[in-house]
């Protein structure tokens, strides 16, 4: 365990601009929340802060579609996912927003002091405007046809049908999606964070001083390092944000990069106006930032860079355990594509049942690398481990205990061997529990106390009390002792995974929370104190729940699978003009395919021996991923006779066989509608 007096856990600050789904809860919030409460448990002095991040282009656009004002937005989005995290147990010690009041003055006065020191570049440069609207426009502001795919509505940076990455630049037909004109470029000043000037500082700092950071992370800020970090813009043309406090400023505002990380600072002012600094200016705080991948450079090299310009005793961030992404169904999460599982409609639709997300979304965790979570999957661990071992292990130790005992707990009267065994290896446990959680690998963490429910159900059912109950009541009483110590074991090494459920295990047993130093100890329970009522713990998800999401998914894959075949242009742009001579020239005519076979070691081509009526001759042909050699003989093709030859694969390939290529890329062989002879000309 860390020296630390105290730790600062922060999570990424979610955009308003849409509920939140499970990808964030299992990249940042689950396994902060269980960090949380693991450190809480073992008496450390914690804060658990986060907040809505409810500045930035994508609040606007959000807006805009839904014909309301940004603040409408945030005030909507940000309520949503506060009650949504507080009932889904993330448990923050403050959860405020950007658009707050002291926000907005501690973010201005951070700007203001670098701004004073000298700290910041200003630069002029030329960014799209909108003549009409007159307003700048956010790359995301300007849509067209996407030059590599030629889909309608990509934007300016990004095509979210083939996932290119573009620029304004490159979009055919570019306009502005404010009042649909032609952007032109524009003359504009902001400042700029010459973080350049911070790289050896950062280099230092974290490629020597943090090896120890998760691999995915400090080969992200390699990278970055390595490539040279540039200055960064940290202002904005745009009328929502923080504007900024200089003269000559209007219409503009802090770039959102910029002041959501403050907002880390301003919330924990907030909460403690006259107590925070002790939480970011003390070296014996241990600031811990739990994020996404795609949040790592500004967590790792702006934000530490700012507050390093800063000075004044500002901490830096003794780690940041970036996860990687979530997938859904095999498909990548998107708000914009209506693609995920939101968390305020899973509370709806799955009342209660908090631990069961909390449990797959931490076993399945994508900690290393991109994981999926399924519904069949959420399904199976909820039945057959939460339920079948976790839940089954409890409710029969508890139930033989009130069928025998009165529901008290019966003394250790006859023990055996194998019940020391058992509990004996509860401290290994606990160590291996502690030692991932410190290491940020929740996943392993939890596996681990799975294993202790595991453990104790096989006992159960090695022992079999009920079968021993009929001759021997002491014997009964010791296994029951044991298993319902180990009940009490699971109920702290669950704690900081399924809060819910060990309050739950809790009642049962009738006990208080206990501290993490517990775990491991055989005695926890004392001979005749009472229990209550048996529970169960989980309940099994039946089929047609399931069911219920698959469809709600395949509904809305469908939907949009239709709205980009209807977007999408049906044909290829038209050829530019040929004289009659050009198109003579061509000697297309009808053959027939002798003998076809795969070209060794390639997935696309196929060697086909065509008879053209002028001769027999060998044509290679990119066509095996839409015929089999089987289909291909015995057809007849048009072929392009005169086509100079080529070799390819070492085979000489003299013409070509004419394909229609549709749209999507898929092919099909050009053939007579009715046969006719070999070498017949076509034109
Ligand atoms: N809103 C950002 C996102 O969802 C995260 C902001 S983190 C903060 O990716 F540090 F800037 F607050
Ligand atoms: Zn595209």
């Amino acid at each position: 365990m860390n020296n630390y007096k105290r730790n600062l856990i922060t999570c990424a600050l979610p955009y308003a601009n849409g509920p939140v789904h499970i990808g964030h809860l299992a990249g940042v919030y689950v396994p902060a929340d269980i960090y949380v409460r693991y450190l809480r448990m073992r008496g450390r002095e914690t804060l658990f802060v986060c907040g809505s991040d409810e500045h930035g282009v994508p609040v606007t656009m959000a807006a805009r579609k839904e014909g309301c004002s940004p603040q409408d937005i945030v005030d909507k989005y940000h309520n949503i996912i506060k009650k949504s995290f507080a009932e889904f147990g993330i448990d923050f010690d403050v959860y405020s927003r950007t658009t707050s009041k002291v926000h907005h003055k501690n973010a201005s006065e951070f700007f203001r002091k670098l701004y004073d020191d000298g700290k910041f570049i200003e630069r002029e440069s030329e960014q799209f405007y909108d003549p009409q609207a007159n307003v700048f426009l956010a790359d995301r502001y300007i849509v067209g046809t996407c030059p590599k795919c030629g889909a309608e509505g990509a934007y300016g940076d990004q095509c979210e049908k083939c996932g290119s990455t573009l620029s304004p630049e490159e979009l055919i037909n570019p306009h502005s999606k404010v009042s649909g004109a032609e952007p032109i470029k524009k003359k504009t000043k902001h400042w700029y964070l010459p973080l350049d000037q911070y790289e050896g500082w950062l280099r230092e700092w974290i490629l020597e001083g943090h090896k120890e950071w998760k691999s995915n992370v400090y080969g992200q800020v390699k990278s970055w390092l390595d490539g040279g970090l540039q200055p960064r813009a940290v202002s904005r043309d745009l009328d929502w944000g923080v504007p900024v406090p200089v003269e000559g400023a209007e219409g503009k505002v802090l770039y959102v990069w910029f002041d959501a990380p403050i907002g880390y600072i301003s919330n924990t002012i907030e909460l403690l106006p006259d107590g925070w600094e002790k939480w970011w200016k003390s070296p014996d705080t241990r600031l811990v930032h739990f994020i996404g991948k795609d949040n790592i450079v500004f967590h790792c090299i702006v934000f530490p860079s700012m507050l390093k310009a800063y000075g004044d005793g500002f901490i830096l961030p003794e780690n940041v355990p970036a996860n990687e992404f979530l997938n859904l169904e095999g498909d990548k999460i998107s708000t914009s594509r209506n693609w995920a599982v939101w968390l305020n409609e899973y509370l709806q639709d799955f009342p209660g049942k908090q631990d069961t997300l909390r449990y797959v979304l931490t076993a399945n965790a994508p900690e290393t690398k991109d994981n999926d979570f399924t519904w069949k999957d959420f399904q199976a661990r909820n039945n057959s481990e939460l339920v079948a071992v976790f839940g089954n292990f409890v409710n029969r130790a508890v139930v033989l205990t009130h069928k025998y005992f009165g529901g008290a707990v019966p003394a250790d009267a006859k023990p055996e061997k194998i019940d020391g065994e058992v509990l004996a290896q509860m401290p290994s446990i606990r160590k291996s529990i502690e030692d991932n959680i410190e290491n940020y690998k929740f996943r392993e963490a939890l596996k681990e106390a799975m294993n202790l429910a595991r453990l104790g159900n096989k006992y159960l059912t090695d022992t079999e009390p009920w079968a021993v109950a009929k001759s021997d009541l002491d014997r009964t009483a010791s296994i029951l002792n044991t298993s319902l110590q180990i009940c009490a074991n699971l109920a702290i090494a669950f704690a900081p995974f399924l809060p819910f459920s060990v309050r739950k295990l809790n009642g049962i047993l009738n006990i208080e929370p206990m501290g993490w130093d517990d775990l491991g100890r055989a005695d926890l329970l004392k001979p005749g104190h009472q229990l209550n009522k048996a529970e169960l713990l989980f309940a099994k998800i039946e089929d047609d729940a399931i069911q219920k999401q698959m469809d709600r998914l395949e509904a809305i894959k469908k939907a949009r699978l239709e709205a980009e075949a209807a977007a999408a242009p049906a044909v290829e742009a038209a050829k530019d003009e040929c004289t009659f001579d050009q198109f003579s020239q061509m000697d297309i005519r009808t053959a027939t395919v002798l003998a076809a076979e795969r070209v060794p070691k390639t997935d696309k081509l196929l060697k086909l021996t065509i008879d053209t009526g002028l001769d027999k001759r060998v044509i290679v042909s990119g066509i095996a991923q839409y015929y089999t050699p089987e289909e291909m003989i015995g057809k007849q093709i048009c072929t392009l006779a005169n086509l100079q030859p080529r070799t390819i694969r070492g085979i000489e390939s003299k013409g070509m066989i004419l394909m229609a290529k549709q749209i999507d890329g898929t092919m099909r062989v050009v053939s007579p509608e009715e046969k006719v002879c070999n070498g017949a000309v076509v034109g």
